[in-house]
This record gives C-alpha cells, structure tokens and sequence, in this order.
C-alpha cells in the first residue's frame, strides 16, 4: 500500500542532499511511503492509495528514543516528593522497583510496558530502545527481556544496574552471576548490553568485565557513565568502542576530547537532570568539540518518568546551549546513531515511513511552546 503526507509546510528530512541546512528542510513537500519504506521526498500534490493532508503543519522524522527502562511495575512518586522537599537522588531506588517487578506477573508487565508504549508512540517516538535492569536475578532478567523483545527489536541487558538485595557488599560476585548464567539467559533476548558505571553502582573493572562478556556473547555495548558526578564512564566507554555512553552530565576536558576522537555518542538524558536536580551538562563544549550527541528520555520510575523527547529537546535548548535544530537533531537523527541505525530518524528515499505531524508550523515550537501538546499524528 502506498501512502502520501501531502501539504507539508516544513518538512524535516535530516538529509542536507534533500533540503536547506544540515536539517535538510523542504518547504511545501509531500513524503510518499511504500510498505513502511520512504520511496520519496518531493514536492505537494503527488498521488497514491491513502492520502494523509498534513494542512500546512511541519513534519519531522519520528524521534528515536535510544535509552528507556519501561519494563517494570511500581511505583516511585514518594521518592520523587521527597527529593523536591532536599533529600539526593543516588539510585538506591532501583530496589524498590526491582522488588514490585519481581512480583508482578508477565500480564501486569505486559499491560503495563504496553501502556508506555503508546504513551511513547503519541509522544512522537517511533523507535524505542528497552533495557532490563529492574529484576537483578537470572529468571526474572531474563523474564523482562523476553517481554520487551515483544515491543521493540532494540532490547539492552542491564543485568549490572545496581548490586540486588542479598548482594550486599559481595558485588564482584554479583558480575561474576551478570557475566555468567544471566547472560547466557539473556543474551537471546537482547541486542545490547549495558552497565551502571558510578560510585554506588559498578566500578571502572566491574564494568569493563560486563561489557568484555557481552561483547564475546554477540551483543553490542553501551554504557552509563557520569551521571551523578565525575568519572571513568565515558573513558571506559570510548575505549570499549560502546555505541553510546549516557547521561554525561559531568565531562571534563579529556572526557570531551576522548567523545571527539571516536564514533561513541554522547547521549544526553536532560529529563532525568531534571527530576534529580543535578546541574544540566554543556552540551555546547561537546557538540563543538565535534562528537556526535544524542537526547533521550530515560523513562524509569526512578529518575526520569517521562515519556515525553518534546520535553527534553526543550530542555536541551533552553539548558544545555543547544539550537533548536541541533536538539531535534539529536532527538531524531542521534538517537538513531546512538542504535547504530541509518534506516531510522531520517526521512529520505530508503528510510523507514516513521514520522511525525506537528499541530505547528515549525520544529521551533518544540522548544518554544514547552509542554504543549502538538504533536498531531505519529505515522509508523
Ligand atoms: O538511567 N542510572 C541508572 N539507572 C536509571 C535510574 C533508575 C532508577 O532510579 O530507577 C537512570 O537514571
């Protein structure tokens, strides 16, 4: 079947080939869609099966969400309380989330990552990365993974999130059990792996020895890395060759320079600084440094229970010193770089149909109309 978005006042394609500036914009275009594959970007008025007017409104890529954790039951708006009342944020709450995951049942699970989803899918979000990480045993990892492979190809095992209860004090045990048995229980279930890289959670060799397991059983790497306070994130990162290390909040010069010279993605999570309270990196000294940045949201019911890239782009802009096109950029076109995915975040000849109908004339009002809804229609 064919479909067209015909009228489009401002079409966002990220292809400079295609349009004006690196966001390669199209004015009053049409985007014509074969089976889920862009055949073409033109101009307004072409023909096809179904026809959907987009009246004038901007279109853009849909937004790539390379870092969520939606697969878990609970609920944390007490800690979040009180943190807004002065107590830290030192992930000590993933416990908490990872007891009422164990025992929710595979349906409560499944009803309730559904509902993400289409909280994600309204958002404008057309691809999701899942990461375990809120089970910390091996049947229950494993549970989890298998749930969100039934939402989205890029699933992530973060088995190594924090050190489980009955763990305590024993954590080089606890990676001896993430890089053993888990992951053989996982690893069918999961493109990627990841860890929790800070004081408090997993040290630079816990880290280095998860994603050392996971890359020799086939799965790609990622990492967090300085997100509560300076550390070897982001060097373990870019020396492992991980696709993308997340959060950077805190980056000293060599930690920038280190981004600069490689192909590991910097992933800004500005939502979960947010709710945290912890200062807004500069994405400014990256980006001119020349690494590549993307945004996403991190929905978890810990640090950052968004849904919603709208939010953060504006906060990307109004916060980190990012333009408006590099922050809608890096939520589209970054996040797909951060998956390693060229057939997403873009829409050119090729790329998949997933796009987005702004009720706006412009991608400028995603962060000049925070927290107002306009997206009109999400297209996957
Ligand atoms: O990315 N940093 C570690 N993991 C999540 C937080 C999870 C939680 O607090 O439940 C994050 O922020």
């Amino acid at each position: 079947m064919t479909l067209v978005v015909d009228d489009i006042g401002l079409l966002v394609t990220n292809d400079p080939a295609l349009g004006a500036g690196p966001l390669g914009l199209v004015r009053d275009a049409s985007v014509v869609v074969d089976d889920g594959v862009v055949v073409s970007v033109g101009s307004a008025g072409q023909v096809a099966d179904e026809r959907i007017d987009a009246e004038g409104a901007c279109v853009l890529p849909g937004f790539v969400d390379s870092h969520t954790h939606l697969v878990f039951a609970g609920d944390r708006a007490e800690e979040f309380t009180a943190r807004m009342a002065g107590s830290p944020y030192d992930g000590g709450g993933i416990r908490v989330t990872t007891e009422a995951t164990r025992a929710a049942s595979d349906d409560e699970l499944r009803v309730l990552t559904a509902a993400r989803m289409a909280e994600l899918h309204r958002a404008g979000t057309t691809t999701v990365e899942v990461k375990s990480g809120y089970a910390l045993d091996v049947d229950d990892e494993a549970r989890t993974l298998r749930l969100a492979v039934e939402f989205t190809d890029e699933t992530t095992f973060l088995g190594a999130h924090l050190v489980p209860i009955g763990y305590e004090g024993r954590a080089d045990e606890y990676i001896d059990l993430v890089c053993g048995p888990m992951l053989e229980a996982c690893a069918p279930h999961a493109r990627w792996i990841d860890a929790f890289c800070e004081t408090g959670a997993f040290d630079v060799d816990q880290c280095r020895a998860v994603l050392e397991s996971g890359r020799a059983a086939g799965l790609g790497l990622r990492l967090h890395g300085n997100q509560l306070g300076h550390g070897p994130g982001v060097q373990l990162a870019v020396e492992m060759g991980c696709a993308s290390v997340d959060h950077c909040t805190y980056l000293t010069d060599a930690d920038i320079g280190a981004l600069a010279g490689s192909d590991t993605v910097a992933t800004f999570l500005p939502a979960t600084d947010f709710s945290t309270r912890q200062p807004y990196p500069d994405a400014r000294r990256v980006i001119d440094a020349g690494a590549t940045v993307a945004l996403a949201t991190n929905c978890n019911p810990g640090s950052s229970f968004t849904t919603s890239m709208s939010f953060c782009i504006a906060l990307a802009v109004r916060d980190m010193s990012m333009t408006i096109d590099e922050a809608v950029q890096a939520a589209t076109l970054g996040g797909a770089a951060a998956l390693r995915r060229t057939d997403v975040g873009r829409l050119t000849p090729g790329s998949a149909g997933h796009l987005v109908i702004l009720d706006a004339p412009s991608h400028h009002h995603l962060a000049y109309r925070p927290g107002v809804p306009l997206i009109r229609q999400t297209v996957r």
